[in-house]
């Protein structure tokens, strides 16, 4: 018979309130600088608002990327790693969808690597985790913060390609509807 391995975050918490729990993560990690990856759509959405609280309260200073587009392509992911640059990080917090969250784990493999999204795009299995990441999904459906794989756009060969590796795992995730009850209609919908 064969045997499967199921394989998850190290942590993952769920319920309401369990966002709460983000200050213990990070407090756990000895962080000092966090990056927090998201989007517009999220900072206008209000949502951002007690994670950066929790963050502030944890004594982290926090650098915050808001420039992921959604349906991300192996460009922006570029383009993304290329902003953050050399700015420290300790550790990744992700606000967001699916999108972001992909970005998110890719740019965890990616800062401060010496291969690109395009080298991971033929040989995935290059990838090794630079920064740990903490994933808090606000649509519902993708699964992406409990998966090892990221999807990026390839619009030259117009298609999309999953990069799968374990080191796509984040390291946490948090469940709390809090940050999905206000998701607009057509975006629950399309995740459903
Ligand atoms: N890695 C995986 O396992 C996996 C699985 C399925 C899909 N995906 C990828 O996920 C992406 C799609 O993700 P998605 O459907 O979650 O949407 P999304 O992340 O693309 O977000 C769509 C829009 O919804 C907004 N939004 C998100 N949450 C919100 C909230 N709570 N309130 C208000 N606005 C909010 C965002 O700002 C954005 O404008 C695609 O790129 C797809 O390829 C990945």
């Amino acid at each position: 018979m064969a045997i499967n391995q199921l394989k998850v975050p190290g942590k993952v918490f769920s319920g309401n309130d369990s966002y709460l729990k983000m200050k213990d993560i990070i407090e756990g990690e000895v962080v000092k600088n966090v990056l927090l990856i998201t989007d517009k759509g999220i900072e206008g959405a209000g949502i951002l608002t007690p994670v950066l609280e929790l963050l502030h309260d944890a004594g982290v200073h926090t650098e915050i990327f808001y420039h992921v587009q959604a349906e991300p392509t192996h460009n922006d992911v570029t383009q993304l790693v290329s902003e953050i640059g050399d700015t420290p990080a300790d550790y990744i917090v992700a606000v967001g969808g699916g999108s972001v969250l992909d970005v998110a784990k890719l740019v965890s493999v990616l800062k401060g690597a010496t291969y690109s999204i395009e080298n991971l795009l033929e040989t995935p299995g290059i990838a090794k985790k630079q920064v740990k990441s903490l994933l808090i999904p606000t649509t519902c459906g993708t699964g992406s913060e409990a998966t090892c794989n990221a999807i990026v756009g390839v619009p030259e060969k117009g298609i999309k390609i999953g990069i799968v590796n374990d080191a796509l795992i984040p390291d946490a995730a948090i469940l709390d509807a809090v940050f999905v009850k206000n998701l607009p209609q057509k975006h629950l919908a399309a995740a459903a």
